[in-house]
């Protein structure tokens, strides 16, 4: 089948996987080598994908049922990876407080809970300005381990088209790490037990933790007596993928077409989703994002008119598809009460079929006196329960949460169950981004959520 022939037959009018070339495009690299990246994208495009085009199609199934009522979205992970970060140890921990987070979030709701990592390729990051000023020295912005490197010197910056194909392989050891360890039986509901955390034990909420893993293996045990044999791939879960689409010379590189199935698929990751800076509707961002298949988020901000919300469901889904299409409020908590409602209002009034979902994180960022990121625990709670209460007054419903988070046992986020105060902070600052849940942090969100909305 020749690319030309199925674009015009399956895909939108006027869109190809390059159309966004034809749009302004912020936050992209100024690669110096026009040769040396046409190279590596050739690369790219050679390469095996990541995800198939069945997973992503059960995701969108899932997210349809969450649409309707049916299961809660957790979307956690990095800010942004690192490739240093792709280590075994840094992955399993990451994948246990998901894993836990889930438990809970199972056990409170009553609800089937679908857990997408922020991982495996979330390695390209918006900056507010294309150059940093050190003492005089005027250097590229830090955009990611998939553009340049974080170190304050000119060879650092200098986007390197070679990243393109190291990040690939990094995304690839990661989910082929993730897969193993969840087919080898490391994510079942038999043994929790092996998603503990060395310092869990020591933790001021380990016994309400462990009081409801006992529960749930006593559940899961009742259920097996009563069924007479094992529930089996009742007790696996599922992981599914996630990072921005924000480095688009990569998403095209592996944008591709699946025998027997219509349309291009972004197959380097389940869930794409549209940033807060790069969600303009005539911009490249949303153009390329318009033409996937795949389900899709778009991060909703303060600033965001109804006009341009309703111009985003419009061009991002046109046929109203279920599942295709989540809205990810990030308003902040003194904020979400007086922007939330008339956005809910208004999609809902024109017929848009979407999930809502809550990022309590960009928000409610802030900056010590010390000059570091941090956000404080009671205003990322305060946002998750007013935008709870505000579906429910709307008479619509918070479908999930994105958080960043980590299995590390990092002080980034003030506040939780040890209250973290600033001075706290530089015992183990280590995000080059924006600060991260710990994982206590992380667990006790969860239990706080099962109480707002179970
Ligand atoms: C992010 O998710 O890391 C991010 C930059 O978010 P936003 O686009 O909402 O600011
Ligand atoms: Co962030």
């Amino acid at each position: 089948m020749s690319p030309s022939v199925s674009v015009n037959a399956q895909s939108p009018s006027g869109w190809s996987p390059e159309s966004w070339q034809t749009r302004p495009a912020v936050q992209q690299p100024q690669y110096p080598d026009a040769a040396r990246l046409a190279e590596a994208l050739d690369q790219l495009r050679h390469l095996p994908p990541l995800v198939t085009s069945w997973e992503v199609e059960t995701l969108k199934q899932h997210l349809a049922r969450a649409q309707d009522g049916d299961g809660f979205i957790l979307q956690g992970g990095d800010c942004a990876e690192s490739f240093a970060d792709c280590r075994p140890e840094i992955i399993t921990n990451r994948l246990k407080v998901l894993l836990q987070m889930s438990l809970v979030l199972v056990h409170g709701l009553r609800s089937r809970v679908v857990r997408i990592g922020r991982f495996a390729g979330q390695y390209a990051k918006p900056r507010s300005a294309d150059t940093e000023t050190r003492d005089g020295l005027t250097l590229p912005s830090y955009r990611g381990d998939l553009v340049n490197a974080p170190e304050f010197t000119a060879a650092a910056r200098i986007p390197d088209p070679r990243r393109l194909l190291e990040g690939h392989a990094r995304s690839a050891m990661t989910i082929n790490f993730v897969r193993g360890l969840i087919d080898g039986g490391f994510a079942d509901l038999h043994h929790p037990e092996y998603w503990d955390l060395d310092w869990v034990q020591h933790s001021p909420l380990a016994a309400d933790y462990q009081a409801m893993v006992d529960a749930l293996g006593d559940s899961v045990r009742f259920m097996e007596t009563l069924a007479g044999q094992p529930i089996g791939e009742f007790s696996r879960v599922e992981f599914f993928t996630s990072h921005e689409a924000l480095l688009l010379w990569y998403e095209q590189a592996q944008t591709r077409q699946v025998p027997r199935k219509p349309g291009w698929y972004n197959l380097s990751t389940h869930f794409p989703w549209i940033g807060m800076r790069t969600a303009e509707i005539g911009g490249a961002h949303v153009e390329y994002c318009r033409g996937i298949r795949n389900p899709m988020g778009v991060k909703v901000s303060p600033s965001m008119t109804v006009d341009w919300v309703l111009g985003l469901c419009r061009v991002l889904n046109p046929d109203n598809e279920p599942g295709r299409l989540t809205l990810i409020h990030r308003m902040g908590a003194d904020k979400v009460g007086d922007h939330l409602p008339r956005l809910i209002e208004a999609v809902r009034d024109a017929g848009h079929r979407v999930l809502w979902i809550c990022d309590p994180m960009h928000g409610n960022t802030i900056s010590t006196p010390n000059g570091l990121k941090t956000r404080p625990f009671d205003r990322i709670l305060s946002e998750v329960e007013q935008s709870f209460a505000i579906h429910k007054a709307c008479g619509s419903r918070l479908g999930g949460v994105h958080l960043e988070l980590t299995g590390e046992d990092v002080t980034e986020c003030t506040g939780g169950a040890r209250n973290l105060a600033h001075a706290d902070l530089e015992r183990a600052y280590r995000s080059s981004v924006d600060p991260r849940l710990n994982y206590e942090q992380a667990l006790e969100l969860a239990m706080k959520i099962v109480r707002v909305a179970g």
